[in-house]
């Protein structure tokens, strides 16, 4: 790989946010001497990473866009959802793939100009491969087609892409550790590169947190934008939140309100 390819990926790398890049151990040793230049410059660490998995990706990976085989792909313009999710393949890089029984990728419309993302699959997603699927599911596409209906918006669940930051379920739906989301962040801002859209709702606070950066409880950052590079995120309530039967305050009427700012940023 050459010296300007190398600097460009790294450079994306550290423009979505990412400090760590985890390769297998076997070829931590022979990692460019260029790049172990670089990266403490751009504030990107490395880490041998002894489980397999990067060697898989690497497999299906754009070859063009990755000449070395001990670095993930450089997110190229024109990637396809399909490439990211070949790219992930039996991914085994964290922890979370020994309990999972189905990755969750991505559910949705490729095009869409909204995507929703969530803190991680739970059980119900677990076992279909599909994000929200269950009972925080069922709530949120009421909650999108509802809004959007009384506020004179043409939109179904099936018009907007859904993702999560963690692509397997946490064991007993736990909050995802920071490792995890790091490692699996890498496919979330992928999937947003590709998408490209007009504005993301993050749903409570592991996806304002992954998005943002900022570590204030949701309660403090819903109803505000922010952005993702140069995306608006709103950030709003967890669905699962919001089904608790005891919660301070009307947090499904401040969802609501959330949610009308998003659809009508992204609609009108
Ligand atoms: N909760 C999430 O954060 N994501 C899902 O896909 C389901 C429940």
């Amino acid at each position: 790989m050459d010296a300007e390819l190398l600097r460009r990926y790294l450079e994306f790398y550290q423009d979505l946010g990412i400090k760590t890049l985890y390769r297998p151990a076997a070829v931590a040793q022979a990692l460019l001497p260029a790049a172990s230049a670089l990266m403490p410059t751009l504030g990107i660490e490395a880490v041998s990473q002894p489980r397999t998995g990067v060697e898989t990706s690497l497999d299906t990976a754009d070859k063009s866009a990755c000449a070395t085989p001990d670095l993930p792909a450089l997110a190229p313009a024109g990637e396809t959802l399909f490439q990211i999710l070949a790219d992930i393949g039996d991914c085994r890089r964290c922890r979370l793939h020994e309990q999972r029984s189905k990755i969750v990728f991505g559910v949705g419309n490729e095009r869409s100009p909204l995507v929703f993302v969530g803190e991680g699959p739970g059980a119900d997603e677990d076992a279909q491969g599909i994000p929200f699927v269950g009972r925080a599911g069922q709530l949120l596409t009421q909650m999108i087609e509802g809004t959007a209906k009384r506020e004179g918006i043409a939109l179904l669940r099936a018009d907007i892409y859904i993702c999560n930051v963690v692509k397997c379920r946490p064991p007993g739906n736990r909050t995802p550790e920071p490792d995890e989301m790091e490692i699996c962040g890498q496919f979330l801002y992928r999937q947003l590169v590709t998408i490209a859209p007009k504005a993301i709702c993050a749903l409570g606070g592991t996806a304002a947190r992954a998005l943002t950066g900022h570590k204030e409880g949701v309660t403090k950052m819903r109803g505000r934008w922010f952005k993702w590079r140069d995306i608006p995120v709103m950030v709003t309530y967890h669905p699962s939140y919001l089904l608790r039967p005891y919660n301070q305050g009307n947090p499904k009427r401040e969802a609501w309100e959330d949610l009308k700012k998003v659809l009508h940023f992204v609609y009108d």
